[in-house]
């Protein structure tokens, strides 16, 4: 049984004062969830206020990004056993605007994923396709590729720590969200493609989830889906009774 994540991406939003009066105000409305496993990943800077803010609740914090050296000469970069040290536990790899802003590729997603475990981090892995590739049929080679080129290296072990999101690129932040029936076919490909690298046990195991436009009237929907296992949102969980809303689906 595939216990379900819902993590909240902030991307580039919220002061650290703002990430404290957010958990004030959404704690109490999850304190109850226990049918799932929650996440928020803020900015880096307000990740020692989120960690403090959340505190012994039953929220997990996590970073948007982590680097695949652990120091050096890397300006600007942050590293797995830097945000282990602040207290988060979760880190989200390859986000699409990532890959489409900052030049990340399959091969970084895959190093920065390797650095994550290795630092004690559990890595949230996204994949998914733009628009052009979807309508020109090349969904699935996409997806294949991703899987392949940004996971396909790691070892048994290492994948065991890993949650991977679909995140279709058309759906993010425009209000389109994939069909549950359209996710749950990427997120079956994605599991067999998992089962041709890791075998079948692994497959099954892992978590899958959608992300793009994930709103509290649209949850339901995609969480019925047997393949679905939690929901990477961006601009929904910027509200904390948005978020409570999707995390209570
Ligand atoms: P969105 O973003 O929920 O605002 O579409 C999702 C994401 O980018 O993770």
């Amino acid at each position: 049984m595939r216990k379900p994540l819902m993590a909240g991406n902030w991307k580039l939003f919220k002061t650290a004062a703002e990430t404290k009066d957010y958990f004030t105000r959404f704690l109490p409305m999850v304190a109850g969830s226990r049918h799932c496993e929650i996440a928020i990943c803020p900015p880096f800077v307000n990740i020692p206020a989120a960690v403090e803010a959340a505190a012994g609740s039953n929220v997990g914090i996590g970073g948007q990004n982590v680097f695949w050296e652990n120091q050096g000469a890397f300006t600007g970069e942050v590293s797995g056993p830097m945000l282990k040290a602040c207290g988060a536990v979760w880190a989200i790899i390859g986000h699409s605007e990532r890959r489409q802003y900052f030049g990340e590729t399959d091969e970084t997603v895959q190093r920065r994923t390797v650095a994550a475990i290795a630092a004690g981090l559990r890595p949230i892995v996204c994949v998914g396709e733009k628009l052009e590739e979807r309508e020109s049929g090349r969904t699935e080679a996409v997806l294949a590729d991703q899987v392949a080129g940004g996971l396909a290296g790691l070892s048994a072990a290492g994948f065991a720590q890993v949650v991977i999101a679909y995140e279709p690129v058309w759906a993010i932040g425009t209000g389109k969200t994939a069909t549950p029936e359209m996710a749950a076919d990427a997120h079956r490909f994605i599991r067999g493609r998992v089962a041709g690298h890791f075998g079948a046990a692994a497959a099954a195991a892992v978590r899958i989830l959608y992300g793009g436009s994930v709103k509290p009237d649209n949850v339901k929907g995609l969480m019925a889906q047997p393949e679905i296992d939690g929901a990477l949102v961006g601009g929904a969980s910027l509200d904390p009774a948005g978020f409570a809303s999707i995390v209570n689906f």
